[in-house]
């Protein structure tokens, strides 16, 4: 971990220079915040999972045609990324009243939405990520109208093909957050492609049979068992064989 050029360190995630020109390694920690870095803790083994969980789910999204920054894993807890310039915006799909929509509107956690429902939030840890329109974002120059036109169509795509994924293997998308990026080509033509992770640290996950929490709300609310919970995640989607995380196999289809 140590050697390479770090150019950023966030709460979960460090980067480092990559090996290539318009390359980064991304380094995942078992470092765990919540509530804009209040509480702070340490799930032992996330960084390894989420590694894992987000090569999948980004490989899998690939396959459908959503662009992504993911290049390949490099090893447990680093994985090798296209260098983008991140949009300032974390966008938040929910399906499901949970968190801060159930607190803001007063609609009882998991009372299902009519339809999707696309949210945004200003990436400024000082301000707390405060909820923004696309008003602001045009406004304050954080993103295009067009940009946003393409955000907005990838995140609808990736809701609705996680959500199937998830459903599959005995798991709820209730909600999750992403992060976009610019990438250019050597045509100087750009395209926003997703960024970041996907992983249980920024999705809400719940069982299908029992709503028990699959996610970092385990953390969040002290309910224990959140290493547990990542596995299972993980184990469900077929990427935490008995034999080892090396051993690799398709999802474990519920019937
Ligand atoms: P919220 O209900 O707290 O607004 O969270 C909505 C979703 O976004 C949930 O799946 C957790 C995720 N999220 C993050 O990944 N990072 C954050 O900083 C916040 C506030 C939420
Ligand atoms: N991402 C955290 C959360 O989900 C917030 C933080 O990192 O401070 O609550």
């Amino acid at each position: 971990m140590s050697r390479r050029k770090q150019l950023y360190e966030g709460k979960a995630k460090v980067l480092f220079e990559g090996p290539e020109p318009g390359t980064l390694v991304q380094y995942f920690k078992d470092d765990a915040t919540a509530f804009n870095n209040k509480k702070k803790g340490v799930i032992t083994g996330k960084g390894v999972l989420n590694n894992r969980i987000s090569e999948y789910l980004m490989m899998r999204l690939e396959e459908i045609g959503v662009p992504t920054h993911f290049v390949r894993r490099l090893n447990m807890r680093e994985q090798l990324v296209r260098e983008v310039e991140i949009v300032p915006i974390e966008v938040v799909i929910r399906n499901v009243a949970a968190g801060s929509f159930s607190q803001r509107f007063g609609v009882p956690e998991g009372q299902p939405l009519p339809r999707s429902v696309v949210e945004y939030y200003y990436k400024n840890d000082q301000l707390g990520d405060p909820m923004v329109s696309e008003e602001h974002i045009t406004a304050f120059g954080w993103a295009t109208t067009h940009d946003l036109d393409d955000i907005m169509a990838m995140a609808l795509r990736i809701n609705d093909f996680l959500s199937g994924l998830f459903l599959g293997v005995g798991i709820k998308l209730i909600d999750f957050k992403v992060e976009f990026g610019r990438l250019w080509n050597e045509n100087d033509e750009m395209r926003i492609v997703l960024a970041d992770e996907i992983s249980p640290d920024c999705c809400r996950l719940w069982d299908i049979k029992t709503n028990e929490k699959m996610d970092k709300d385990r953390f969040r609310r002290d309910l224990g068992k959140v290493e547990e919970a990542y596995q299972e995640v993980a184990r469900r989607l077929g990427i935490l064989p008995e034999s080892g995380p090396r051993d690799l196999k398709g999802p474990n289809i519920m019937q």
